[in-house]
């Protein structure tokens, strides 16, 4: 019998986690093939912790290296270090990394230094402005020029892939694994009956209205070009939507990162339809994703999720590398520009019409069968 190839999956932070999850169970399923080991830096520490509850992903090294308000020098250099052990003890033939965070450029980079192929899932995203999103899109071209084989989750991903001079047999379009991810967790939220019941119980400790009947805005946020005056302008054009909609109501589930806590509980704290919450587990986001009115975001995953649910998106960024659902109609870039919030929000909150047109659902991402296909490709490599 052939022995079994020897996968290693790495990552650190939620979204990574959640994109991961499906390829993680991919692999699972086919135990006399692959010898699979999954390693998370903990680049996240609760936030990673959440979502491998969410999806039973049981991790075999843990590196936990997350610290208090760390910086890129600290977490880069931490996981590179820790990924040189990792690897020369393990010597997996294929590391798979996801996307572009720091967890991994510096795992890809370890991998090239110990010898080891990566394969890069989500691979080709590109605005081509390293500053935006900053560090994202240096980490992922390095990236790209670090791997064996690209998982580009669109065509418009793979051309970059191809302008960039990677060789096509090498880039495989799969769909993006986070609809596999939205599609399994909606439909366990419908099935699972007390998972429903326990999400709806803990909904009505936290939120002071019936998600099911309000008109509500869903906002995330966390890019460190936001940062300062970004975060400022961001809150402040909520705390005006706030005042001039006193019966629309406004949802934050607050990232754990202190440049993002500190402004945000400092301006949004006090106004009665201004709920800040703690991250959501996945399940319980996705049904109010679901629910609500429109989000506006910095959020790679939510402008891939939200199309879906056909929910209007708008994103507090000048540049996307996810051109597809702008194209589509369902998400228009806003800035962390204060007038352009209140002017967009308005408009949807006050516009029927203009409304509709930006409600459409559609999936441009995928359709839930990518970790399926990267599986295909990962048996033949
Ligand atoms: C990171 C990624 C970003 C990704 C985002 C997803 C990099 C450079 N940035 O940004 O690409 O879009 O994750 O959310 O890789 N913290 C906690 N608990 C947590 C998570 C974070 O307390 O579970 C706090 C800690 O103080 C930590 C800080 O947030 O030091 C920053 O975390 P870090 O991963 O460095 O940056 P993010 O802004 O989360
Ligand atoms: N998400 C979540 N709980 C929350 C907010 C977001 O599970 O409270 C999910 C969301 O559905 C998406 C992912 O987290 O899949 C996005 O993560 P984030 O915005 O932190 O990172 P990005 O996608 O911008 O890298």
């Amino acid at each position: 019998m052939a022995s079994k190839k020897k996968v290693m999956l790495v990552f650190g932070t939620r979204p990574e986690a959640i994109k991961m999850a499906p390829v993680y169970h991919a692999i699972k399923t086919c135990p006399d093939e692959f010898e699979l080991t999954l390693c998370v830096t903990a680049q996240h520490r609760q936030m990673l912790d959440q979502v491998l509850r969410v999806f039973d992903m049981v991790p075999d090294i843990d590196l936990d290296l997350m610290k208090e308000g760390q910086d890129l020098f600290d977490v880069t250099a931490s996981v590179l270090l820790a990924m040189r052990e990792v690897l020369r003890e393990n010597r997996p033939d294929v590391l798979l990394v996801h996307g572009d965070t720091a967890t991994t450029f510096a795992s890809s980079l370890a991998a090239f230094y110990a010898g080891i192929k990566v394969g890069h899932v989500e691979a080709g995203l590109r605005t081509n402005n390293l500053q935006e999103p900053f560090p994202e899109e240096f980490n992922r071209q390095v990236t790209s020029k670090l791997s064996s084989w690209h998982f580009a989750p669109t065509d418009y991903s793979r051309e970059n892939l191809l302008k960039e001079g990677i060789d096509t047999s090498s880039v495989f379009v799969t769909g993006n694994t986070v609809i596999d991810a939205l599609f399994w967790a909606l439909k366990k939220t419908e099935v699972d009956s007390e998972m429903k019941s326990l999400i709806h119980q803990n909904f009505a400790s936290i939120l002071p209205f019936s998600f099911e009947d309000t008109r509500f805005i869903l906002i995330t946020g966390h890019r460190r070009e936001n940062f300062g005056d970004g975060f400022l302008n961001i809150c402040e054009a909520l705390r005006g939507l706030a005042k001039e909609y006193p019966k629309v109501q406004f949802v934050y589930p607050v990232h754990l990162n202190p440049h993002v806590q500190d402004p945000v509980t400092r301006i949004l704290s006090g106004f009665n339809n201004v709920h800040l919450i703690a991250p959501l587990d996945y399940a319980p986001f996705l049904i109010l994703l679901k629910h609500c009115f429109l989000v506006l975001t910095d959020s790679g995953g939510i402008q891939e999720e939200a199309p879906s649910l056909g929910k209007p998106v708008l994103v507090m960024r000048d540049v996307t590398e996810r051109p597809e659902a702008v194209e589509a109609g369902t998400v228009k870039l806003v800035g962390a520009n204060k007038h352009k919030i209140i002017e967009s929000v308005s408009m949807l909150l006050d516009d029927e019409r203009k409304y509709s047109e930006m409600s459409n659902s559609h999936n441009p991402y995928g359709d839930g069968k990518a970790s399926i296909r990267i599986l295909d490709v990962l048996r033949k490599c």
